[in-house]
């Protein structure tokens, strides 16, 4: 059985995984709105990794006998003043993610509940992963610096992404 405050961080993380699917949804369609389609597609699997994350947690609540309990998903906001501004948001975002799951890590060691700490090794990997993919586009596009041609490449490039789903 999940302790109570185990199972409370868990259902706030199933809402913190669909806010960002919810933020990624809105950095889709403000690129899509400056003709940048291969960013938009880059944001569209960044929305199915999201959804992908929530559905985990949820599936690992119901599997230990909790009870999800949904809550309402912030706004996100719609424009940014640079694509190097939605990804500098999105690598802050993510850094915040990744002090949630240490977080519910540490809870979990408190409560004893061992099984929930092998549960989240996989997302401590998995932000290890994501901060350095969304770093790595930040500082592509401070070497870019807005200009036009380095953007459009970078468009191609970051167009070819396609969406698997993480591993197990
Ligand atoms: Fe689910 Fe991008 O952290």
């Amino acid at each position: 059985m999940l302790p109570e405050k185990v199972l409370k961080a868990l259902n706030n993380q199933i809402n913190a995984e669909m806010y960002s699917g919810y933020l990624y949804l809105s950095m889709e369609s403000y690129f899509q709105s400056v003709s940048l389609s291969g960013f938009a597609a880059w944001m569209r699997g960044q929305v199915q990794e999201e959804l992908f994350h929530g559905m985990k947690f949820y599936d690992y609540v119901n599997e230990r006998g909790g009870r999800v309990t949904l809550d309402s998903i912030d706004r996100p906001d719609a424009e940014w003043k640079t694509p190097l501004d939605a990804f500098e948001h999105i690598l802050k975002h993510e850094q915040m993610v990744t002090v949630m799951v240490n977080e519910l890590m540490s809870l979990a060691v408190e409560e004893q509940d061992y099984a929930t700490t092998i549960f989240l090794q996989w997302f401590v990997s998995e932000q290890v992963e994501e901060e350095a993919t969304v770093g790595e586009v930040v500082d592509k596009l401070r070497l870019i610096k807005n200009e036009s041609s380095g953007l459009f490449f970078l468009d191609a490039e970051l167009g070819k992404r396609v969406f698997t789903l993480p591993e197990e």
